[in-house]
């Protein structure tokens, strides 16, 4: 059996160099009401906000936006705001990736729990939240504009609850094998809070 050859990923940053690459993933992902470039704009100037990159750097040295995610921390209150992979890798992990560096961004900012809006039928983002410990807390009516479907209210119990800390550790050992698996190459960069020690790990691949 031949071994898949390594893909070498960087979480960045979010800058608005990336918005030309950003905004057809965005417009996939979420339809006719998805954000504009200026709202990105807005969210990356935000100070209370933190918005990250999935880049995989190509064999002749270029890079290809794959996903992006962001969150706020307010209050002690973390918010995944947006997650999304480009639609031909999807299923690869990636989003989890993505996922698992907002959650630990938060907990860095000392956010005490999470919170987020998904779709009633999007069931494939729900799979993911609810692996990581989200629960159901709520419903918006008729959230979302264009098709006047409810939003799901889901948040985290205390992130520093143990039992919440033994559902993340899991969870992102089982991540890591598999990234490992499929010879991904993880690197951060320095602009972030600081690297995060997990994703440390991934970086000796
Ligand atoms: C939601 C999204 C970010 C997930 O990213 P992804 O890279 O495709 O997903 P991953 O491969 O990382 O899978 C992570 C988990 O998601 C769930 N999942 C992924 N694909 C799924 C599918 N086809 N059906 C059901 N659940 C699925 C599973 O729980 C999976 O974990 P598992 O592999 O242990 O079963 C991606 O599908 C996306 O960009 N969707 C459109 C935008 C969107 O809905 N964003 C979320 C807004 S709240």
């Amino acid at each position: 059996m031949s071994t898949p050859p390594t893909r070498p990923f960087e979480l960045v940053p979010m800058e608005a160099n990336h918005l030309p690459e950003i905004m057809p993933i965005e417009a996939i992902a979420f339809g006719q009401f998805h954000w504009s470039s200026e709202a990105f704009i807005n969210e990356i100037g935000n100070s209370q906000a933190y918005y990250c990159t999935l880049l995989e750097r190509l064999h002749d040295g270029s890079t290809k936006v794959l996903g992006y995610g962001g969150c706020w921390v307010v209050c002690n209150e973390g918010h995944i705001t947006t997650l999304a992979v480009d639609p031909d890798n999807k299923g690869a992990s990636l989003g989890e990736l993505i996922f698992t560096h907002l959650y630990g961004i938060a907990t860095q900012q000392e956010a005490h729990w999470l919170t987020l809006e998904v779709r009633g039928s999007n069931i494939t983002a729900q799979n993911l939240y609810y692996k990581y410990g989200f629960r159901l807390a709520g419903r918006r009516p008729r959230y979302y504009q264009d098709n006047h479907e409810d939003a799901l209210l889901l948040t985290t119990p205390e992130l520093a609850n143990p039992q919440q800390q033994q559902v993340f550790q899991t969870q992102w050992q089982l991540l890591q094998e598999r990234l490992k698996q499929k010879k991904y190459l993880l690197t951060t960069h320095s602009l972030l809070p600081t690297p995060l020690s997990f994703e440390r790990d991934l970086m000796t691949t």
